[in-house]
């Protein structure tokens, strides 16, 4: 059997709500860059995360990942701990940060990469994260 290398994508929905603002900044200069985002009493987006593994499958298998196992190491790292949460107040791994879709994306691959490297052989090749069904930010590592 050849080897090859596959990409799998998983997806997982959440909720949350945030607020845009840098503290560093004036009320005014808050509202001037971030304009609606920057409601004081925050706003909610329902969030999908692509959660893309690369590896080559399994010869008795098939797979270059459990499937199940994978759900397990992203629900357990990372949904419960944003899923109906507020990103600036409630989730440790983003504290002070500027919670956009950007940084939120980053701060998801630091929790997921070694867990996910621990399953077999998939290694997390990208995450997508989708804010709204008109943006999306990206992220696939240094390397
Ligand atoms: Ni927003």
């Amino acid at each position: 059997m050849s080897k090859y290398r596959v990409y799998l994508t998983r997806t997982y929905d959440f909720c949350a709500t945030h607020r845009l603002y840098n503290p560093a900044f004036s009320d005014a200069k808050n509202c001037e860059v971030f304009r609606e985002c920057n409601n004081v009493n925050g706003h909610g987006h329902n969030y999908t995360l692509e959660v893309t593994v690369c590896g080559v499958p399994d010869a008795e298998t098939g797979m270059i990942v459990d499937i199940w196992d994978l759900d397990g190491v992203v629900k357990d790292r990372l949904i419960q701990h944003v899923d109906h949460k507020n990103m600036n107040l409630d989730v440790a791994f983003l504290k002070d940060q500027i919670p956009t879709a950007e940084v939120m994306v980053k701060a998801f691959w630091n929790e997921l990469d070694k867990p996910v490297a621990d399953l077999k052989a998939a290694k997390l090749y990208r995450l997508r994260l989708l804010e709204t069904k008109n943006n999306f930010a990206e992220y696939r590592g240094e390397n």
